[in-house]
């Protein structure tokens, strides 16, 4: 309710909104709030444009588990974003870092992300930035580490060896010139990222602890996600959703 009220009011109040979005487990439940809203007519995605946090290397272009496949079964085969307005890094690109390049310069293009929605890895990471990504990268390939790729074999059928070993990301630095970040995390296993996260030290050992610097960031847990916070309601920006998941 949280992310997807969020969302809706960034297509409401922009005439051309713009989305930075995440895939995995987090977002699911927003998404298919926003499916609901947008097929009971609240909302719209006509003048929406959609970049996405991450894809896989290497993955056929027809496989399920790219985050294009991921993202379009997920949310965006199911609203009304024209064709051409959802952008992926191209992970089957034969130069990946001329993809990175041109995903950076449509997302110039778009005149940046509007609200950017984000999970965190085990181990801190955003997008696939993983722990030493340095604050000023930007889009890129990068090398996935084994704990994310365990926690991603998931999707893979549980076999770690299905797992692409890299990956293409928004950088760190791209990440935070989006205008407004919504970081959403559940289940007591992200507690200990997420207290490292909002109220560690920020390191580049754990990227998502960058969104402390962020002007207009929010996390969204749940009960067991915030477990470990010693203040959730710092500042009042990080919000605590009470039992349910968020969405
Ligand atoms: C993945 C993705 C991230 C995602 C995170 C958490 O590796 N690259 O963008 O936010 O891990 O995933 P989940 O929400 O499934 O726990």
């Amino acid at each position: 309710m949280l992310v997807a009220d969020a969302v809706a009011r960034t297509l409401s109040e922009l005439a051309t909104p713009v989305l930075g979005l995440a895939t995995g487990r987090s977002p699911l439940a927003a998404y298919r709030d926003l499916i609901r809203r947008r097929q009971s007519g609240e909302l719209s995605f006509a003048h929406a444009r959609i970049f996405l946090l991450d894809e896989y290397v290497g993955l056929p272009p027809d496989h399920p588990q790219t985050y294009r496949s991921f993202i379009r079964r997920e949310l965006t085969d199911h609203i009304d974003l024209p064709d051409g307005s959802l952008h992926v890094p191209a992970g089957n690109a034969d130069s990946l870092n001329d993809a990175c390049d041109e995903f950076e310069l449509a997302m110039r293009a778009a005149g940046g992300v509007d609200l950017q929605v984000l999970g965190i890895g085990r181990n801190g990471h955003i997008g696939f930035n993983e722990p030493g990504s340095g604050f000023t990268s930007r889009t890129r390939p990068t090398t996935l580490t084994d704990v994310t790729r365990q926690d991603n074999s998931h999707f893979f059928g549980g076999d770690i060896r299905s797992v692409p070993r890299q990956a293409l990301t928004q950088g760190i630095a791209t990440i935070m010139e989006a205008r407004c970040l919504i970081l959403i995390a559940t289940g007591t296993r992200k507690a200990a990222a997420i207290s490292a996260a909002v109220e560690g030290q920020v390191t580049t050992e754990v990227p998502a602890s960058v969104i402390q610097t962020h002007p207009h960031a929010t996390a969204i847990l749940d009960q067991d996600a915030a477990a470990e916070l010693k203040n959730p309601g710092r500042g009042g920006r990080w919000i605590r959703a009470r039992r349910t998941t968020p969405s």
